[in-house]
């Protein structure tokens, strides 16, 4: 038998030695692998872990938190729990596309009750491993059947997870200008410029509300007017939908521009979340469309997906399907719910003003207007990288490099933190 050369005893013998290293070339597999970075926005949250400081914040990763800044599961969501576990339910397999009441209830939300697709079955869903999990459905079956292009456009800046995500299924990234530093808005004329430049039949991916890591939404307007440039260029066009009702508190104005782009004869790509609309988290919970031609065209397309799933995770995990699908096809569930997902952006939008209005009390003279205007669960305060780790360092004040800011993780309570106010006011 082969011993491993720590354990053959003698390692002081030269010619022993020789014979071990030329037996056993190298020391490991993997001593080749380098140490990689922390992830920019999960990381956050490690440091944030690993600091003493008792008065530190968390306002790196997009997760809501109530007004003591404790994280928040919703009334509906506890209710849901206890039917769930009344009913004494087994834990087999879900289908490889999962749960049929969770699906069929996630495109209804998405597309509208109304829809024509919706109605008229030219769609399909599957459920996906919350926001993320979605999104590497769609990007991986893009990476195998779109045949037009490798192409996908992203808003400059976008989420920093939707570049891996397509560029490690197989598709190469492309910019559109979205955000401009200077006014800390939309950049809707170089948006338009650019996307009228787009190679035809390519993929462009928008958010669909409540844009991250931005806070900054086209208005209605100025959605039609990218509908038209998208369709005369005839792209393919990926929403990602994370925060549906969280941006104005209403479901259906949040869902306003792809129901729009459909209604146009766009057959949009979609993924869904409900991580932060229901405070799924940890359930992972979500799911991604793909709007067909028919309903036949969707049954292959249907097929295909499941043939994509089967290797990657086999079929999506239970518990969170069964939640969200509860709450939204329970009607006295869905109204509570409704009430709560207001309550959470009603929150996040009084803690903008709050903000706003207690730099202003500090003495800054600077014009923070943008985080009043911002909409969702992000602000872009246009904090530099060093006013950043500064904050960080100093201040225990977590967020990520990009000066992004989850104003979900602010609170009464630590809004008027002095110290905070104090550093916010260099900007
Ligand atoms: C965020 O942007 O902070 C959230 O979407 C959480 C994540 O997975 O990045």
């Amino acid at each position: 038998m082969i011993q491993k050369p720590e354990s053959c005893g003698a390692q002081h013998h030269p010619r022993f030695s020789s014979l071990i290293l030329n037996l056993f070339p190298f020391s490991s597999w993997w001593s080749h692998v380098e140490m990689g970075p922390p992830d920019p926005i999960l990381g956050v949250t490690e440091a944030f872990k690993r600091d003493t400081n008792s008065k530190k914040m968390n306002l790196g990763v997009g997760a809501y938190r109530d007004d003591n800044g404790k994280p928040y599961v919703l009334n509906c969501v506890r209710k849901a729990e206890a039917m769930i576990a009344s009913k004494k339910m087994d834990k087999e397999y879900l289908p490889i596309a999962g749960l049929a009441d969770f699906t069929r209830a996630s495109a209804e939300l998405a597309l509208g009750e109304n829809s024509e697709a919706f109605k008229s079955g030219r769609y399909v869903t599957v459920q996906g491993i919350s926001g993320t999990g979605s999104l590497r459905i769609g990007a991986n079956f893009l990476q195998r059947f779109f045949k037009f292009s490798r192409d996908v456009y992203l808003p400059k800046p976008s989420w920093g997870n939707h570049t891996p995500i397509f560029r490690d299924a197989g598709l190469q990234l492309q910019a559109y200008r979205y955000y401009d530093p200077k006014t800390c808005s939309l950049d809707f004329t170089g948006a338009m410029e650019d996307i009228s430049k787009i190679p035809e039949k390519s993929i462009i991916l928008l958010h669909a509300c409540a844009h991250n890591p931005t806070g900054v939404d086209p208005r209605q307007e100025q959605w039609k007017e990218l509908a038209s440039v998208v369709k005369k260029r005839n792209l393919l066009v990926y929403f990602d939908m994370a925060y549906q009702g969280f941006a104005s508190g209403d479901i259906n104005r949040d869902a306003w521009a792809v129901r729009h782009f459909i209604e146009q004869g766009i057959d949009v790509v979609l993924s869904q979340s409900y991580a932060k609309n229901m405070g799924l988290y940890g359930e992972r919970a979500g799911a991604f469309t793909v709007i067909c031609r028919d309903a036949e065209e969707a049954k292959r397309v249907e097929s295909q997906l499941k043939i994509l799933i089967r290797p990657m995770y086999s079929n999506p995990p239970i518990n969170g399907a069964r939640i969200a699908s509860l709450i939204l096809t329970t009607p006295d569930l869905r109204k509570e719910w409704l009430v709560e997902v207001k309550g959470m952006a009603d929150r996040i939008i009084s803690m903008r003003t709050q903000l706003v209005s207690n730099l202003k009390k500090e003495g800054s003279s600077h014009n923070w207007q943008h985080i009043t205007d911002q909409i969702g669960m992000f602000c872009f305060t246009g904090l530099k990288p060093e006013q950043v780790e500064r904050l960080t360092k100093e201040f225990s004040i977590y967020m990520t490099k990009d000066g992004r800011i989850s104003v979900a993780g602010v609170a009464s309570s630590n809004v008027l933190s002095s110290s905070i106010l104090c550093c916010w006011t260099w900007a």
